[in-house]
């Protein structure tokens, strides 16, 4: 790699006389402080945008691993920029260096999911572990230890990554989907003509790249065809068993949508070149509402109740993606989530007297990432009224919010055949007040309408 120094260190030897040639390989700090820099633009274009590409992949497993991933990328993503900052880059966020803006614009040209998992997990991720690896084992141990460190303590996560990305990748290849290889060689040699994952000392005779056009997630999500029922709101079934547990845990579960709903937040904030902890933020809760998901899926399936034969909301995605990023945000923690707080405290207590401990810690759990989903919502509202000079107060957004969010899933309802309302009521005045279906129990349909 002609990126790597070596010396044997003759000077050492010219003064001190001595035969012992002690050989080293570095890289010098303004190459460091290069590298790094393109480290972080694709970690952090890739992390920003897949989250968004959540909603193009139809299976619940890819969207909750990749959510999981995500996740830790965005952990080695803030890492990265913090070491950025020692070599005199702050706020890398806001430069992104433009060739790799267009390489991940490049992957999401690929024509469905699993030619995009193919592309990422066949080039991109191995390419970047194998780079990390060389870096961390060619750079001067102690000089530049905490970039060592850095890498090695996240190269397990990675490796992870690529296991999972792996496997998925041939049990698609064993139902029939190859993916696209034709895909996979464009994507790598666009990597080949920015230089490699270093980024630095492209080949001279590289092609050139064309631009690609900025990209944008489906105004419908995916869902893989098992689940038998796509409604717009969530609905009980009569067959279910009597059990007081099974209409919260269908609740939990049937936050599926939510994971897509909240990559869109993710991705939407690079509209608005919003800083660094608002993509951490809701990385971290896109994957806390896939956690979510699956803590419903297996309460349901103990309590034989099949998942996949659950209406599935996905509603939701189509509503709430349809409002603008102020009221998607708006309605979702200020309402749906902030809202939720009280009945969730029932139900866990209710678990816990009719000694059902995992039912009671599903939602203990639960709270406690919801808790932060209200205070990352609340904290992102204000900061995006104040760059949008927004006239309105906080209190009104919600409200507006609120009631666009209730006045399109009672349409949707009304035309997927659900029950929905003549008159939809009172505009919101705040938990506790009875004022939104969206934040309380019971809801419009009976059940408890808790959203994320
Ligand atoms: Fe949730
Ligand atoms: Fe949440």
């Amino acid at each position: 790699m002609a990126i790597i120094h070596r010396t044997a260190d003759r000077a050492a030897q010219r003064v001190s006389g001595s035969n012992r040639r002690k050989r080293q390989t570095y890289f010098r700090v303004e190459e460091s402080q290069v590298i790094f820099h393109h480290y972080f633009s694709l970690e952090f274009e890739l992390a920003t945008t897949l989250a968004g590409a959540i909603a193009m992949l139809p299976d619940l497993e890819a969207k909750c691993e990749l959510s999981h991933h995500l996740h830790s990328a965005m952990l080695r993503a803030r890492d990265m920029r913090a070491r950025l900052r020692d070599f005199l880059v702050s706020d890398a966020e806001r430069k992104v260096l433009p060739q790799w803006k267009n390489f991940v614009r490049h992957l999401m040209t690929a024509k469905d999911d699993v030619t995009l998992l193919g592309a990422l997990y066949r080039v991109i991720r191995p390419a970047q572990y194998r780079a990390y690896s060389l870096h961390a084992r060619y750079t001067l141990p102690v000089n530049d230890a905490p970039t060592k460190e850095l890498l090695e303590f996240h190269l397990p996560a990675l490796k992870r990554d690529i296991e999972w990305g792996t496997d998925y990748l041939k049990r698609k290849e064993e139902q029939g989907r190859v993916g696209d290889p034709v895909f996979d060689q464009q994507i790598r040699e666009h990597l080949v003509a920015l230089g490699g994952i270093f980024g630095v000392r492209p080949p001279a005779d590289a092609p050139p790249i064309p631009e690609y056009p900025e990209w944008q997630y489906p105004a419908e999500m995916a869902l893989e065809e098992t689940f038998t029922i796509r409604s717009a709101d969530r609905y009980t079934l009569p067959d279910w068993p009597e059990y007081e547990a099974i209409p919260t845990a269908y609740t939990h579960f049937t936050e599926l949508p939510v994971i897509d709903i909240v990559g869109s937040i993710v991705y939407d904030g690079r509209k608005y070149d919003m800083p660094f902890d608002y993509y951490m933020e809701f990385i971290r809760q896109m994957w806390d509402e896939a956690r979510h998901t699956m803590m419903g899926f297996e309460r349901l399936k103990a309590f034989g109740v099949d998942p996949y034969s659950v209406p599935i909301p996905v509603g939701h995605y189509a509503v709430w993606t349809s409002l603008s990023l102020l009221h998607r945000l708006a309605s979702l923690t200020q309402v749906g989530e902030a809202c939720s707080f009280e009945p969730k405290r029932a139900w866990v207590a209710a678990a816990w007297k009719r000694n059902d401990p995992l039912s009671a810690l599903e939602h203990e759990y639960d709270i406690v990432d919801e808790r932060t989903h209200v205070t990352f919502g609340s904290r992102w509202i204000k900061h995006l009224m104040q760059i949008t000079s927004e006239q309105r107060d906080v209190k009104t957004v919600v409200q507006d919010a609120d009631w666009e969010f209730r006045e399109k899933i009672n349409e949707l309802r009304k035309q997927k055949g659900e029950k929905w309302v003549e008159d939809l009521g009172q505009r919101f005045m705040g938990c506790g007040t009875n004022t939104s279906p969206v934040s309380l129990a019971p809801a419009l349909d009976g059940i408890p309408n808790i959203i994320a």
